[in-house]
């Protein structure tokens, strides 16, 4: 083989950049599987959002992504699946309140371009929003007692008000996945 100097460097090129697209590919592919299994808030511009997000609107993805995974824990217990702790519920209740608390500062005044899920509505309405939050933060520490209380009954219904809590938020101030931009 006899390749001219030029060609040879065209060449390495080209399987560099092909190496570099296949990596970019797996890792997303990777991420959308992750976010697949989470199962609670599936959607592909959610992953999108997450790779890019940077600063704050990433510091309340954290949050609102960790929120997550307690009430994850919490509803094992909940429905059954997982044995009933009263204390483990009452530890995870507690940092769902402590995230939520932490929320409202992480939604500065304009945050809403892409890739966040935030409407500005949060900003027109920044007393509902904050209401909604403090809503929220109240009905996990009500979960947090019944789970000390050892209460399986009443920590059953406080985890459903929770999660309507969150849902109430969401459905007001967040970007519906059809919607996503
Ligand atoms: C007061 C409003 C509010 C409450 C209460 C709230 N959220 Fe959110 N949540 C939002 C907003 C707004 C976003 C979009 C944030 C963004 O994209 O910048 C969001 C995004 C999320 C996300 C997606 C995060 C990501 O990585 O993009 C998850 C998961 C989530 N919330 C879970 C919860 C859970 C669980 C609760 C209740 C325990 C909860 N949220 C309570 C407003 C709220």
């Amino acid at each position: 083989m006899n390749l001219p100097m030029k060609n040879i460097r065209t060449l390495s090129i080209a399987f560099f950049a092909g190496f570099v697209a296949l990596s970019v590919a797996s890792h997303v592919a990777h991420a959308q599987s992750k976010t697949g299994k989470n199962g609670l808030f599936p959607t592909k511009s959610v992953v999108i959002a997450q790779k890019s997000a940077t600063g704050v609107v990433k510091m309340r993805m954290d949050h609102m992504k960790a929120m997550g995974t307690e009430m994850k824990r919490i509803g094992a217990m909940v429905r059954g699946k997982k044995r009933f702790d009263g204390s483990k519920i009452a530890a995870a209740s507690e940092k769902i309140a402590d995230h939520g608390r932490k929320s409202s500062k992480l939604f500065p005044k304009g945050s809403w371009q892409n890739p966040t899920r935030a409407l500005p509505k949060i900003w027109k309405d920044w007393r509902g929003f904050t209401r909604a939050m403090n809503s929220m933060v109240r009905s996990a520490i009500v979960l947090a007692e019944s789970g000390r209380a050892g209460n399986k009954a009443r920590a059953n219904t406080a985890f459903i008000a929770l999660g309507k809590s969150c849902g109430a938020c969401h459905r007001n101030y967040r970007v519906k996945k059809k919607k996503s931009r």
